[in-house]
C-alpha cells in the first residue's frame, strides 16, 4: 500500500450555492447553503485515502465545534490523525466558498492552520521517514511549508508542493521539491514572474519539476526538456471547489508509476470530482476511478 503524509490545512467550507457572483456592496439572494467539510490538506488527504493510500494528515483545527466535526469526518476516511493537533483558546479554519456561474470564490481564514509549526513537522519525522511520498500546499506558514520540504529532502522521500494559495517561494528551498504543482497563476507568482509569461517557458526556468494544471483542458508536465501535455477529460460539471486537491492527492498515489501515468489519473480523479458539490463530495474511490477509465478508453 502507498503511504502518504500530508502537511496541510483543514476548513470548513460554508459553502453557498448563487445564480451568479455578487457586485461589491451587493446583496443577493442565494439558492443553498451546506456546511462541509474542506481545507487543502484535509481535501487531499481524503483524495489520496480514497484511491487506497494510507494517509496520515499533519495539521490542526480549533477546540470547538468544527474541530470535532472535521477531526470526525476525517476518521470516518481512515486517515491516521495521530499528528493532529487541537489547539486550546483557537478556532478552526473555515473557508467562505461562493459557487455561482461554474466557478467559485473563496475567502479562508486560516485560525488554526495558521498556528501549524515547524516544530509540529519535526513531531511528525517518523511517520514522514516511512512514507512514499508527502504532499504540502500554502494555507500554513511559510515556514512550515519551507519545514515540510526540507525535512523531506533530508530524509529521502518525495515532496510535492502544491503552491496554493499562489506566493513567491525562494529557489534554494524550491528546488528541493520533488514536483512542484501549481496553475497557471500560482507558477508566475511562484517564480516572480508577469501572470501572462508563457507557461511553457516559465516550466523550464523553475528549479524543480513542475506538473501544471490547466483546469478542464488537463495538465502538462516535463519530461526531458519537453513540455507534454496531458488532456482533460470532458464531464459534467456541479462544483469545481476541490478539483486542484484531487489532482494533487491523485498524483501522489500513482507517482510511483511514473509522472505520465501519474499526471493522467490526476486528471481523471480531478474530472471525476467535479460531478459533485463540496470539495470532498464527488471524489474517487479507486475502483470508480478505473471503471471511469475504462468507460473513457483505457
Ligand atoms: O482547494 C479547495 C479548498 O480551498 C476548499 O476546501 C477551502 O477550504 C479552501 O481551503
Amino acid at each position: 500500500m502507498v503511504r502518504i503524509v500530508v502537511v496541510g490545512s483543514i476548513n470548513m467550507d460554508l459553502v453557498t450555492l448563487a445564480p451568479r457572483f455578487p457586485a461589491p456592496g451587493e446583496t443577493l439572494l442565494g439558492n443553498r447553503f451546506l456546511t462541509v467539510p474542506g481545507g487543502k490538506g484535509a481535501n487531499q488527504a481524503v483524495a489520496a485515502a480514497r484511491l487506497g493510500a494510507e494517509v496520515a494528515l499533519v495539521g490542526a483545527v480549533g477546540a470547538d465545534a468544527f474541530g470535532q466535526q472535521l477531526r470526525d469526518g476525517l476518521r470516518s476516511e481512515g486517515i491516521d490523525l495521530g499528528q493532529l493537533a487541537t489547539l486550546e483558546h483557537e478556532g478552526s479554519g473555515t473557508a467562505s466558498i461562493t459557487v455561482a456561474e461554474g466557478d467559485n470564490q473563496i475567502v479562508v481564514v486560516p485560525a488554526a492552520n495558521a498556528r501549524l509549526t515547524p516544530t509540529h513537522v519535526e513531531r511528525a519525522r517518523p511517520c514522514i521517514a516511512r512514507a512514499d511520498a508527502v504532499l504540502v500546499q500554502m494555507e500554513v506558514p511559510l515556514e512550515t511549508v519551507e519545514a515540510t520540504v526540507r525535512l523531506g529532502h533530508r530524509l529521502g522521500v518525495p515532496v510535492i508542493l502544491n503552491p496554493a494559495p499562489a506566493q513567491r517561494v525562494p529557489r534554494d528551498w524550491l528546488a528541493l521539491a520533488r514536483y512542484v504543482t501549481p496553475n497557471q497563476h500560482e507558477l508566475a507568482t511562484l517564480l516572480g514572474a508577469a501572470p501572462d509569461d508563457d507557461f511553457r517557458a516559465l516550466m523550464q526556468q523553475a528549479p524543480c519539476p513542475v506538473v501544471l494544471t490547466r483546469g478542464a483542458e488537463g495538465a502538462w508536465y516535463r519530461e526531458d526538456a519537453a513540455a507534454i501535455h496531458q488532456p482533460g477529460f470532458e464531464v459534467p460539471v456541479v462544483d469545481t471547489t476541490g478539483a486542484g486537491d484531487t489532482f494533487n492527492g491523485a498524483l501522489a498515489v500513482f507517482l510511483g508509476e511514473g509522472v505520465a501515468a501519474a499526471t493522467r489519473m490526476a486528471c481523471a480523479a480531478a474530472a471525476l470530482s467535479v460531478g459533485k458539490l463540496g470539495a470532498q463530495g464527488g471524489m474517487p474511490t479507486r475502483r470508480e476511478l478505473e471503471a471511469f477509465l475504462a468507460r473513457s478508453g483505457g
